[in-house]
């Protein structure tokens, strides 16, 4: 990021995840309730573990906020762990004698940070690496993101999502594309009431319940996909300038660093491979009604030429089964060598509604940077009327502009 600067600290089971967010204009209002409201999302989703039922997350801020609005200075920010008094000697910051510490564990799970980390970090407690690359950090990246979308949000841009796939089970299996088939008021409903799973698709949500009970009961887990659609977005936001100043790229970027999500395509992604130009491309039309530049399709995802288009940005992420399994899969003894199952952990089964709250988040991160590296502005009203003059030389054709 270019712009603003996000930096996360804490342990699943220690006393705090906090962070820092650096570079939000003075003056946005931002209110507390919309934080806290992202972070319960987070916690929701058919499939979650237990920690889900022990924490109640709720932001406390530490900087950067006077009378509810950004100062221009570094905003801080932390989330307690209410679990942490049952893992306080667990987890102790001071040293502990040897005869109170935890057994360590050596049984690595195939598909977690376990084995890697262990190796790098040279530890033979696996706990010293699963601590800070269990997902519990993403508190965290959806505190800031609930901030960078209000700041979306006070220039025009909104950003929902939904779960597009659960294993087999797909939302509107008949539709060529899910996205077309989501109903106009899910955004809001979802944002009211989220569903089990967070599925537009009644009949597939019912479905994917199914397919999540059923590894429940086989000590199993279960992969699946969600999309993320920021709506709004001015036209320019990105370059083609440099290939590290691409909005597609941010936003692959940022949406691969979630853990456990391993593809992510902007529209159409994958997709594209298969087919030929004239099925992919966007005809672009001045429509009658608007007088301004209007496509009939957005299979391009809001993006060509690694800048927004206008059209909505729609990022499309895999994630794989979580690596937990209560039935374990084979695994070595980091120390002795021995053969053995895999460590278990307290663990969720799916986790596809509460990963695409943090895709929003980070889309709303990369956006929200975006936004600023184009139009600056050490105010909100700096930065908003620097957007409200884009809006105007990007609704009609050059000629028309008098
Ligand atoms: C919201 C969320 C919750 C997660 N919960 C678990 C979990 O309960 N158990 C687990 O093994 N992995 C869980 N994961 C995935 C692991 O954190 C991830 O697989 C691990 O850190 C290894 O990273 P990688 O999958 O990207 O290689 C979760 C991921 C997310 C985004």
């Amino acid at each position: 990021m270019r712009r603003l600067r996000l930096l996360t600290a804490g342990e699943s089971h220690g006393p705090a995840i906090s962070g820092v967010l650096e570079g939000l204009p003075a003056g946005l209002r931002v209110s507390t309730a919309l934080v806290d409201r992202d972070l319960r999302r987070r916690q929701h989703g058919y499939g979650s573990g237990r920690r889900m039922l022990i924490e109640r997350d709720r932001v406390v801020w530490t900087a950067g906020l006077r009378f509810g609005r950004t100062l221009g200075s570094p905003l801080g920010f932390r989330v307690d762990n209410l679990d942490w008094p049952n893992w306080a000697e667990r987890m102790s910051v001071e040293p502990l004698p040897d005869e109170r510490r935890p057994k360590p564990i050596t049984l690595a799970r195939p598909g977690h940070a376990d084995l890697a980390g262990a190796i790098k970090y040279d530890t033979d407690d696996v706990r010293d690496v699963l601590e800070r690359a269990s997902a519990r950090s993403t508190v965290a990246r959806v505190l800031a993101g609930a901030v960078a979308r209000q700041l979306l949000a006070a220039n025009g841009v909104r950003i929902w999502s939904y779960v597009e796939q659960l294993g087999p089970v797909r939302a509107f299996p008949d539709a060529a594309d899910s996205l077309a088939a989501v109903p106009a008021d899910w955004p809001a409903r979802d944002l009211r009431v989220p569903s089990p799973l967070r599925c537009p698709d009644p009949d597939a949500e019912r479905l994917m319940i199914a397919e999540v009970d059923a590894c429940a009961e086989a000590g199993d887990s279960i992969g699946g996909a969600f999309v993320v659609v920021a709506e709004g977005v001015p036209v320019g936001l990105g370059s083609a300038a440099e290939w590290d100043t691409r909005l597609d790229a941010a936003l692959a970027a940022a949406t691969m660093s979630i853990q456990a999500v391993k593809a992510v395509g902007i529209g159409e992604g994958f997709a594209v491979a298969g087919m030929r130009g004239s099925e992919v491309h966007d005809e672009v039309d001045l429509g009658a009604a608007s007088g301004g530049w209007e496509r009939a399709s957005n299979r391009a995802g809001g993006i060509e030429g690694g800048m927004s288009n206008g059209m909505s940005i729609v990022v499309r992420a895999a994630v794989k089964p979580v690596s937990t399994l209560r039935k374990p899969l084979g695994s070595v003894d980091i120390v002795t060598g021995a053969p053995g199952k895999a460590h278990i952990e307290r663990t969720d089964i799916a986790i596809m509604p509460r990963a695409a709250i943090v895709g929003e988040a980070m889309v709303a991160l990369v956006l929200a940077d975006a936004l600023l590296t184009s139009f600056g502005g050490d105010t909100l009203g700096d930065l908003q009327a620097a957007v409200r003059r884009r809006r105007g030389r990007t609704g009609r054709p050059a000629s028309s502009l008098g």
